[in-house]
């Protein structure tokens, strides 16, 4: 009989977050650490939280091509191998196109392109955080739109071409969640009540909703799936009127 017993197990696997400093990627991070994964963050940004814990950093700003190649080198240098990337690095920025693009699409697309060279010897799994920005248009913030947009079908695109390599691609779309980048319009209850009436299952998802599903996307239990977008939005998506 086989053993199915450790299908959804992350344990040993080494897995690169990068923006794990922020309200999406620290907890995911923390959740992957207590799954008995071995979590290595990647964000410009220092969290003190995480030094004091078995996570590594490595301050990193992901726009810049070298750094992110000296960075990978270490990293490979000392872990030997990376098995799972998650990307939940990301702004929206309404008063800057470009921004937008350089993060959400250009920076992911650089740090995804030099792991998955990587992972070519015994495959892996990588997860890009997108939205519900892939799917609709938002007023306001065009840029946001178009780079979620865009790495909704880099990631199908890196699907193809890394296949033959057994590495695996998988978009995870969170609908609205409590973080910083949330916080304004979460704070102005008009705008709140816009967005909860909209959501079937009446509130925000919070970080820890995402849990399941990373880990899901990164263990054996989902090793058929491959550019596939993954919502977790209360049921947004699935609203009509
Ligand atoms: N919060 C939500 O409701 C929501 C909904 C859908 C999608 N998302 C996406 O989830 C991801 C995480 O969002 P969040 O709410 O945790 O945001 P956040 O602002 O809390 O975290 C983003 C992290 O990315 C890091 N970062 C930004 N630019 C960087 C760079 N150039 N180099 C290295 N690190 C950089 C920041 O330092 C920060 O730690 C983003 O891609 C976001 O677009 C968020």
């Amino acid at each position: 009989m086989k053993n199915y017993k450790n299908i959804f197990s992350v344990k040993n696997k080494v897995c690169v977050v990068t923006g794990g400093c922020g309200g999406i990627g620290s907890v995911l991070s923390e959740a992957i650490h207590h799954n008995g994964g071995k979590v290595i963050i990647l964000d410009k940004m220092k969290n003190a939280k995480f030094l004091k814990k078995k996570i590594a950093f490595y301050e990193c700003d992901l726009q810049n091509e070298n750094s992110i190649k000296e960075t990978i080198k270490k990293i490979i240098k000392k872990y030997k191998y990376i098995n799972c990337l998650v990307n939940a690095i990301g702004i929206s920025n309404e008063n800057s196109f470009k921004d937008n693009i350089n993060v959400n699409l250009i920076a992911v697309y650089n740090i995804t392109k030099t792991i998955s060279e990587s992972m070519k010897k015994k495959g892996g799994s990588v997860i890009n955080i997108t939205s519900l920005n892939a799917e609709l248009g938002f007023s306001n913030n065009p840029g946001y739109v178009s780079s979620k947009g865009g790495l909704k079908l880099l990631t199908k695109s890196f699907c193809l071409d890394y296949a033959k390599y057994k590495i695996r691609f998988n978009n995870l779309g969170p609908g609205y969640i409590k973080t910083k980048m949330t916080r304004k319009k979460y704070l102005n209850l008009k705008e709140r009540k816009k967005r909860i009436d909209r959501i079937p299952l009446g509130r925000y998802g919070n970080p820890d909703d995402l849990i399941g599903p990373v880990l899901f996307l990164m263990a054996d239990a989902s090793s058929y799936m491959t550019g596939q977008d993954l919502y977790v939005d209360g049921g947004f998506l699935a609203k009509g009127i």
